[in-house]
């Protein structure tokens, strides 16, 4: 049965790291085509004002789940929560965030909390509510990994390995799948317009520092992710310049060409 994103009204979407950016566009775009949606995120108040609006806004049922994934009690909750979920269609692994600083000086704690957002939780959890859309006959994972899986980078190494997983382990899980009727995404976003990079936030840097042009808007981001969902690639990259990123960073030898040349300006 070939997949299809409309429900029947009894069909759940559980979004991790809903609050804001990327997931908050999921969770609309999918309230919007009559998903229920159990929404995971850790700022209780505004996932809760996105839970209501939602609710009322579509006439879908909503829950909201508070875990911290870097914690061994939060995935276990999230994972209980899928496990439960027999309505569960389409699970989105979002939950993230991002880091600087060299490897050999941050802690080795800060490093594996990073792999256990990032990586435990997401195969943990996909472990836990993937049975219902196979029994189903159908239903949707969609990863969220980064045009950071492509590249070497320095100054962020868990947060570039870790995405890289995703795409390795999204790639071989549809394989798995396949003729189950559940499909697989891995979307590698590159920059996009979220609270991210914003301030307080440990990935916080000044956006005027790169060209507008490097930007994309959620909402494009998460359409162009809906849209191929199912339609036979696993690997989506919004964006044609992110697309060169990801080739160039394919292509070790020319990369560091071209950083080469970048740095000495
Ligand atoms: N924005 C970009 O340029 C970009 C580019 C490529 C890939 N991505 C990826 O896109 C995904 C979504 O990020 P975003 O850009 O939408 O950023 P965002 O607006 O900061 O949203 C990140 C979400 O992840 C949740 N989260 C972070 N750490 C968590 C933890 N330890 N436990 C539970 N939840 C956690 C946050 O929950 P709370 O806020 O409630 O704590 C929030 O809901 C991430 O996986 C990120 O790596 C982003």
């Amino acid at each position: 049965m070939p997949f299809k994103l409309a429900t029947d009204g009894q069909a759940w979407a559980l979004i991790t790291g809903a609050t804001s950016g990327i997931g908050a566009q999921y969770a609309r775009e999918l309230a919007a085509r009559g998903f229920h949606l159990l929404l995971h995120g850790r700022r209780e108040a505004k996932l809760r004002v996105l839970a209501e609006q939602l609710r009322t806004g579509h006439g879908i049922q909503t829950e909201v789940l508070l875990a911290d994934l870097a914690t061994e009690a939060g995935i276990s909750r999230v994972e209980q929560a899928a496990a439960g979920l027999s309505g569960l269609r389409i699970l989105v692994n979002n939950a993230g965030y991002g880091e600087p600083g060299l490897f050999h000086e941050r802690s080795l704690q800060s490093l594996t909390d990073m792999q256990r957002v990032h990586n435990d939780a997401v195969v943990r959890i996909t472990r836990a509510g993937i049975g219902h859309m196979v029994t189903a006959g159908q239903g949707a994972v969609i990863n969220i990994a980064s045009i950071a899986a492509y590249l070497p980078g320095r100054g962020n190494v868990m947060y570039y390995a870790t995405k890289a997983f995703l795409n390795a382990f999204s790639r071989s899980l549809a394989t798995d799948l396949e003729g189950t009727g559940v499909v697989v995404q891995s979307l590698c976003p590159g920059f996009t317009h979220t609270e991210f990079h914003d301030p307080g936030r440990r990935a916080h840097f000044d956006k005027s520092t790169t060209p507008r042009w490097l930007w994309m808007e959620v909402e494009e981001v998460v359409r162009i992710s809906l849209a191929r969902l199912g339609h036979g690639k696993v690997i989506v990259i919004p964006g044609l310049v992110n697309r060169i990123f990801a080739w160039i960073g394919g292509h070790e030898w020319l990369y560091r060409f071209i950083m080469k040349r970048v740095r000495r300006k």
